[in-house]
């Protein structure tokens, strides 16, 4: 019998745009955003609420670019290449309205655990928070109702800090460390998990994250699936191990080796990558690029390692 091969699958072909990034010609495919074409060309554009794996929400506009007829500055990872373009990455008003994103943010919220780039970002763009004056007291963020904010005294600067929040023996919220970049709300949402046990709540300098009526986290919708721990990127989600590590001054990421190994639970086949430190693993995370789960893991998965070291 004679068989027929299957048709091969049409390929997608993208057309290609170009357009002028910092004095240079730049080609990329049509489709892709500035944040992209830039990176493509080792330029290097700060971003705080964007990640690869979740789609844009515009949200912390640190990536800001100057487009040539564009009133105002353009947020670069979610406005797409066009043919023509004129992009600027690097002009003062960038820098200007970079340094004052980071500037605010820094004034206001405990990045202490916040990765090394955002560091060396408020270096590199001048950014002086201490100009805003020492931080004001903390307010009782949870309680706080829309249009009843109430000011810091004169020469301080408000902040987000309020109590951590500890309910749970998976992970802690410290919401003083929260620069409410939404991510941990889209992998919580449609983006992963399809749960949606946390939004935020408030509006302007109240605004923060919760869950539903502020409920604990064992109360909630909550499934400890982490997905939220994996994507925030100051630290205001944290292992409890973790935590508990960097109170007593041991957390130690030079100590530490990364393992990637295959979740034992079950045959979906995620990747974990264990941090070890001391022979013991202090935490869990999955790599991004893996193409069945981007980062994304369960309970088990996230959690269920204590067996391993009793
Ligand atoms: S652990 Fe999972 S279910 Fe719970 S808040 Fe985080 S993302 Fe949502
Ligand atoms: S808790 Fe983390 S991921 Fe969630 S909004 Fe705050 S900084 Fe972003
Ligand atoms: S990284 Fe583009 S708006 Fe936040």
């Amino acid at each position: 019998m004679n068989t027929v091969a299957p048709a091969p699958a049409p390929v997608a072909l993208r057309r290609s745009v170009e357009l002028t990034v910092d004095g240079d010609p730049v080609i990329a495919p049509e489709g892709t955003t500035i944040l992209q074409a830039c990176r493509a060309r080792g330029i290097e554009v700060p971003t705080l609420c964007y990640l690869e794996t979740l789609a844009p929400v515009n949200v912390c506009r640190v990536c800001v670019v100057e487009v040539d007829g564009s009133r105002a500055l353009v947020p670069s990872c979610s406005r797409p290449v066009a043919a023509g373009m004129v992009v600027r990455t690097d002009s003062e008003r960038v820098r200007t309205s970079r340094r004052m994103v980071l500037e605010l943010l820094a004034s206001s919220v405990d990045l202490s655990t916040a990765g090394s780039d955002v560091h060396r970002w408020i270096e590199q763009y001048g950014a002086r928070p201490e100009r805003h004056g020492p931080a004001a007291r903390a307010a009782d963020r949870d309680h706080a109702h829309a249009g009843h904010h109430e000011a810091p005294a004169v020469g301080a600067a408000a902040t987000v800090a309020q109590p951590v929040k500890r309910d749970n023996d998976q992970y802690v919220r410290d919401y003083a460390k929260c620069i409410l970049c939404y991510k941990c709300v889209e992998a919580c949402g449609e983006e992963a998990q399809n749960t949606f046990a946390i939004a935020v709540a408030g509006r302007g300098f109240d605004a923060r994250i919760s869950t539903e009526f502020d409920a604990a986290l064992p109360d909630s919708a909550c499934v400890y699936c982490g997905n939220c721990i994996g994507v925030c990127p100051t630290g205001a989600l944290m292992f409890v191990s973790e935590h508990d590590l960097r109170a007593r001054g041991d957390w130690d990421e030079s100590r530490q080796e990364v393992t990637r190994t295959v979740c034992p639970y079950c045959g979906v086949g995620c990747n974990l990558e264990l941090h070890v430190q001391d022979n013991r693993i202090v935490k869990v995370t999955s790599p991004l690029d893996h193409d069945v789960t981007s980062g994304n893991l369960c309970v088990k998965g996230r959690f269920g390692f204590e067996f391993a070291q009793e």
